[in-house]
């Protein structure tokens, strides 16, 4: 009894061994992971210092008693009635289970602290040619865009948790449409109101800069010209790339079928 016992130690100690690294991987996920998806979908609201702007700060002690397990069901099902979105894929939000408790962690790590610096997203300006009679320039309005509309409508306004923007718009005046919806927000969804006069982070200029390159997308549509995001390949570099291709594939038939002669 006392060397069947001896010899199954062995086996039991290393059983729980695997068990308990079983639930930490299954509990912890990557804080540095979550500070990158936190930069790219909640910085917009909660300040890239996580300290607070359109949405509350989360650099604090959280009253639950499971704080991991709040944060977690929080982030994925949202807040109702309030601007935050729902980001878990079960509630059609854009996040895998993965990536809320990666954002999770992250939340937790911060508990009072500051946020380790996360690498901002460079902008490269582009060029726009507004339309006639808008007033906004265009070109400002894609950098406002990409830092606090792309995280919802998409980097070419084609629609991510908001609506696609890349459209016509049925209204009278599309201007003045698109400027009151930004300004104000919609009530009842998670868009929120831009204008500071209405508690939102944006001055009138930026208001009206967006605006206008919000309307420039309706004439390329899903085409129109995205900033292109760091690291990213540009459309215009695909495209001579493509060029170049063909080019070469022409040269190399013309001369096989010159020798073939
Ligand atoms: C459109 C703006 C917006 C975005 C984007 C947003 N939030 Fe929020 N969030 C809010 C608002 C507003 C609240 C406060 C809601 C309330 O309590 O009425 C909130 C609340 C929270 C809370 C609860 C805070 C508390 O004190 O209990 C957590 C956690 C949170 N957000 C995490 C996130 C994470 C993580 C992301 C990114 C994946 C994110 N939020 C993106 C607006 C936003
Ligand atoms: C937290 C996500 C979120 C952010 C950030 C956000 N929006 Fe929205 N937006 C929405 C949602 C959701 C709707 C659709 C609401 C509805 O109709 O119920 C919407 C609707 C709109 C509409 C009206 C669309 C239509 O078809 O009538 C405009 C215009 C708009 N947003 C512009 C912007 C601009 C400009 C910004 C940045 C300054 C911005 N939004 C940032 C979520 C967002």
């Amino acid at each position: 009894m006392r060397k069947l016992t001896l010899s199954l130690a062995p086996a039991i100690a290393g059983g729980l061994a695997l068990l308990l690294a079983g639930i930490a991987l299954a509990q912890t996920g990557d804080p540095r992971h979550g500070a990158q998806l936190f930069a790219d979908n909640c910085a917009v609201c909660h300040g890239a210092d996580a300290r607070g702007r359109i949405g509350a700060t989360l650099t604090k002690d959280f009253p639950a008693i499971n704080v991991d397990a709040y944060l977690r069901q929080t982030i994925a099902n949202g807040i109702e009635g309030s601007k935050m979105p729902a980001w878990g894929k079960v509630k059609g939000g854009p996040l895998s289970d993965q990536d809320v408790e990666d954002l999770a962690a992250f939340i937790v790590g911060l508990r009072g602290g500051s946020v380790p610096p996360v690498p901002a997203p460079t902008i490269a300006p582009v060029t726009i040619v507004p339309l006639p009679g808008i007033k906004g320039d265009a070109s400002q309005g894609a950098i406002v865009f990409q830092q606090n509309c792309a995280v919802c409508h998409g980097t070419r306004g084609q629609g991510r948790i908001g609506a696609t923007l890349a459209k016509q718009w049925p209204s009278m005046d599309p201007a003045r449409y698109v400027q009151q919806t930004v300004e104000k927000g919609i009530a009842g969804s998670v868009m929120p109101a831009w204008l500071d006069k209405n508690g939102g982070p944006l001055a009138q200029t930026d208001i009206d800069n967006v605006t206008a390159y919000v309307l420039s997308l309706q004439t390329t549509s899903a085409a129109a010209p995205a900033p292109p995001a760091a690291g990213s390949i540009s459309l215009t570099t695909s495209l001579i790339g493509l060029g170049v291709l063909v080019l070469i594939v022409v040269v190399v038939l013309v001369v096989y079928y010159r020798r073939a002669k």
